[in-house]
């Protein structure tokens, strides 16, 4: 029966979608910067995005680009400890890919740090220091190039609390884009950890970075992104129940996925989704976003609240959603669930901080939380 066919859709995080709506102009640019060479600015960028809007993604995609160029990428997430893995992980595992002969020719001449004692690198085996990150990457990039090729580094989740690690991998990047090295670096991070970052003076190559902020995408692409994942996996849909889907995705990212998702599995009986079926599916959908985005984010929000309401900003409303209508009704829906006594609306501050965008899609979903007549 067609509608036990698998969706086609991805509404989960991280996964790429059918079809990236939106993001081709920020492909493309950091594309064009793979090719320029060292020194283009694309080749150091951090993508910012509220929750949900297709960091992650887009880090895959600059991957994608980077592969089909016959880059060889590591994709690290900024956890703690990162720096090590980098180093006594993902560096040894792609040298040794690369040509194990030439790395240990090169290994064999090239001195350790200093702070290793300046030991040479062919020494036993069981007691060989560890080389650096530093001379790992030097290494791989030189190595690299003789083949014309380079080394993708992508970081997400990038976040202040990491700094001091960010800073000694600043350090890194910033000496081999100054020696002109066939090394790119992508980054991605929520927009409240990217003003914390970039307000840190020592971390000058994040402020010297390509930035972009993902905004929602326009509804001729959500449209797209919508449509053909359905006509590819074989079904068609009315136009009217395209354009509720279209209208319900407020064009943030993760609920395309999650719209689509949804009225594809109401739609079980049927070869092409009409519109009663996109409606459950809406409505499904926005039950759904509030689980998944939401719940997380108001108790992230109640514990930080609880701590230290006293500190709270004096904002008069959150700051990023579209309409003043909209805030005081995402202010109220907040403050009542979660028992906020706080009078500076610091908690829905927060709220809108944790997921926001510019426009702060997800407030839709948050406050139009009646269900539709033909549901
Ligand atoms: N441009 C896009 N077009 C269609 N779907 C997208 C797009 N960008 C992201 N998605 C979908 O949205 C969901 C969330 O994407 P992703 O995990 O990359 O978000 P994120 O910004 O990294 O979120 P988080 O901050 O939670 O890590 C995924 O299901 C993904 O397939
Ligand atoms: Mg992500």
């Amino acid at each position: 029966m067609l509608g036990l066919a698998k969706s086609p859709f991805t509404p989960s995080f991280g996964t790429t979608p059918p079809v990236l709506a939106g993001r081709d102009e920020l492909i493309a640019q950091f594309a064009e910067g793979l090719d320029d060479g060292p020194g283009a600015a694309a080749r150091a960028t951090l993508y910012a995005g509220a929750r949900g809007t297709g960091k992650t993604v887009l880090l895959n995609a600059a991957e994608e680009q980077a592969r089909s160029r016959g880059w060889l990428v590591i994709s690290e997430t900024a956890t703690p400890g990162f720096i090590e893995r980098l180093a006594s992980d993902h560096l040894p595992r792609v040298l040794a890919s690369v040509d194990p002969e030439a790395v240990k020719r090169r290994l064999t001449s090239i001195q350790a740090p200093l702070n290793l004692g300046g030991v040479g690198w062919a020494t036993d085996e069981q007691h060989r220091p560890r080389p650096s990150l530093r001379s790992q990457i030097e290494l791989l990039t030189d190595l690299l190039a003789e083949n014309e090729t380079g080394l993708l580094i992508t970081l997400d989740e990038i976040h202040h609390h990491q700094k001091s690690e960010l800073r000694e991998f600043g350090a890194i990047v910033q000496h081999a884009f100054r020696e002109a090295r066939e090394l790119a670096f992508v980054a991605a991070a929520l927009p409240a950890a990217v003003n914390d970052l970039l307000n840190d003076s020592v971390l000058t190559f994040l402020r010297r970075a390509d930035h972009h902020h993902l905004e929602r995408v326009e509804e001729d692409a959500v449209r797209e992104a919508l449509r053909k994942p359905i006509l590819n996996a074989g079904r068609s849909l009315t136009p009217p129940a395209l354009e509720t889907m279209v209208a319900a995705t407020q064009g943030y990212p993760f609920l395309i996925q999650l719209v689509g998702d949804q009225v594809w599995r109401k739609a079980t009986n049927e070869g092409e989704i009409d519109l009663p079926s996109a409606h459950a599916g809406v409505y499904a959908a926005r039950r759904r976003l509030g689980q998944l985005v939401h719940a997380p984010a108001l108790a992230e929000a109640q514990t930080s609240t609880s701590r230290s309401c006293w500190q709270c900003p004096p904002t008069t409303a959150p700051r990023r959603c579209a309409t003043s209508k909209h805030a005081s009704e995402w202010t109220r829906t907040t403050r009542a669930s979660t028992g906020c006594v706080c009078s500076r609306w610091s908690l829905s501050h927060r709220l809108a901080a944790a997921v926001s965008t510019s426009r702060c899609p997800t407030y839709a979903t948050t406050c139009a939380s009646t269900p539709p007549r033909s549901a």
